[in-house]
């Protein structure tokens, strides 16, 4: 259907774009349409890259861009057809889509053999990403194949590729106003669904009628879909990072691990909240459980512009070792277990991740020199720590099997952060205290 969009904004990203490429041709196409079983298809999602230039969601589409003296925008997508609109839905066509989206050109998928070679033809650099798709790679070395064919008549082809995806990287690591407001938006509609989630849970339910509660606050509130598939683990699943079978029953007790999020237009929220299956913390995981919070508010507060990526991680870290001494998880000096890195026991991934368009999102960690990127105004993460402990010898009883991580989404602001994902309840008391108000419901 229509979309709500701001066209400018997608204008001007292309034109940044067009900037860095200051000569060539540039070729985005976007995701396959993928099959399930048989006939059905999985959900489609667009490819991020292409999206984040265009604001355009169907299938079979390509962006080309051509840089030069005159700049052009062109978009491929498929044609208007009734028969197909009667059973799959609308679709813009190329005519609608050039002015609604604002190409300077569109035309329909069933031309790219015909055009694309006319369109390398003397274009110096081509800008793609070979490798990322088989099926394009064989596409453009044929389109390029074409061209070359032509040289006796004058005609030059592209001299060098360049990996079109990197450019587009390093853009979106910064993030707009627009696309800021529409992360807060995805990120609020999250936290209700983990605020519900908490204040739904009760002993002898089961993980996925809990999950179920994610669906229906993500859809009702007008998300798309799950930005990743939920983790919903009570107990010693929680020990398991990727656990998502989300089948077994809630035992007062235990703990109950959530990391689920959700996309909205396109953009990922991405949280985690850890509390107790019958409303109140036991003393042992109230104990790691405060440990994980502390280390997590000191890992915020590391997030602020021109620290390295990685000071979040350190700060995180600095707080989690000192706990795992303290309560006899880890021998040794605070300096000895970072240096040995006994404290991978319960501890053994790192802080965060960047966050945009796809939940581990586009971007490098360093530099070409190997120093980690310095946080930037405009930049969005995860900070989300934790503390998983398996059953061991080396490990006191009362803390088997209790698997925790906490994890919010953070702006990187002018002056320090934003924590996107501020309203979904994080402290125990506010998490016990929320669990007590819906106990008898
Ligand atoms: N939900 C994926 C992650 O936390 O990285
Ligand atoms: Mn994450
Ligand atoms: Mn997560």
């Amino acid at each position: 259907m229509k979309l709500n969009f701001d066209k400018i904004e997608f204008k001007n990203r292309r034109a940044a774009l067009l900037a860095k490429m200051a000569d060539g041709i540039a070729i985005i196409p976007t995701a396959p349409e993928v099959i399930r079983n048989r006939d059905s298809h999985y959900p489609y999602r667009f490819d991020s890259h292409f999206y984040y230039l265009t604001g355009f969601k169907e299938p079979e589409s390509v962006l080309v861009l051509i840089a030069g003296k005159e700049d052009k925008t062109i978009l491929f997508c498929r044609d208007k057809d009734m028969e197909r609109e009667i059973w799959d839905g609308f679709r813009y066509g190329p005519e609608a889509a050039k002015t609604e989206f604002g190409f300077d050109e569109a035309y329909s998928i069933t031309q790219l053999d015909e055009l694309l070679p006319k369109l390398m033809g003397n274009q110096s650099k081509l800008f793609y990403s070979l490798g990322a798709s088989r099926e394009w790679d064989v596409k453009v070395t044929g389109w390029l194949n074409k061209v070359k064919e032509q040289a006796r008549t004058g005609v030059s082809a592209p001299e060098s590729i360049v990996d079109v995806r990197q450019l587009i990287d390093t853009a979106r690591l910064v993030k707009t106003p627009y696309e800021i407001d529409l992360m807060r938006r995805s990120a609020n509609i999250a936290a209700t669904a983990h605020n519900r989630a908490m204040s739904v849970t009760k002993p002898n339910k089961k993980e996925y009628e809990i999950e179920a509660q994610f669906l229906h606050e993500f859809y009702k509130n007008g998300a798309q879909a799950p930005a990743y598939t939920s983790i919903v683990a009570s107990g010693a699943n929680a020990c398991t990072l990727h656990y998502n079978a989300n089948n077994c029953v809630l035992h007062s007790g235990e703990l109950l691990l959530i990391d689920a999020g959700c996309e909205l237009d396109g953009y990922a929220s991405d949280i985690t909240r850890t509390f107790p299956v019958n409303g109140k913390f036991s003393p042992a995981q109230k104990d790691l459980y405060e440990l994980v919070l502390n280390a997590q508010l000191a890992s915020i507060e590391a997030a602020k512009p021109n620290n390295y990526w990685n000071a979040p991680h350190e700060a995180a870290l600095d707080v989690l070792i000192q706990g795992f001494i303290d309560f006899k998880l880890c021998k040794g000096t605070k300096e000895e277990v970072l240096e040995n890195g006994d404290y991978r026991q319960f501890y053994m991934h790192r802080t965060g991740h960047w966050l945009g368009l796809d939940v581990h999102d586009a971007g490098e960690y360093k530099d070409k020199a190997g120093n980690w990127a310095k946080l930037e105004a405009g930049n969005t993460l995860t900070v989300e720590p934790g503390c998983y402990v398996r059953p061991a010898d080396n490990v006191p009883e009362h803390f088997w099997n209790i698997g925790i991580r906490i994890e919010d989404d953070v702006l990187i602001t002018k002056t320090g952060f934003e924590v996107l994902s501020k309203n979904a309840v994080k402290s125990v008391a506010d998490i016990e205290a929320m669990m007590a108000e819906h106990k008898d419901e």
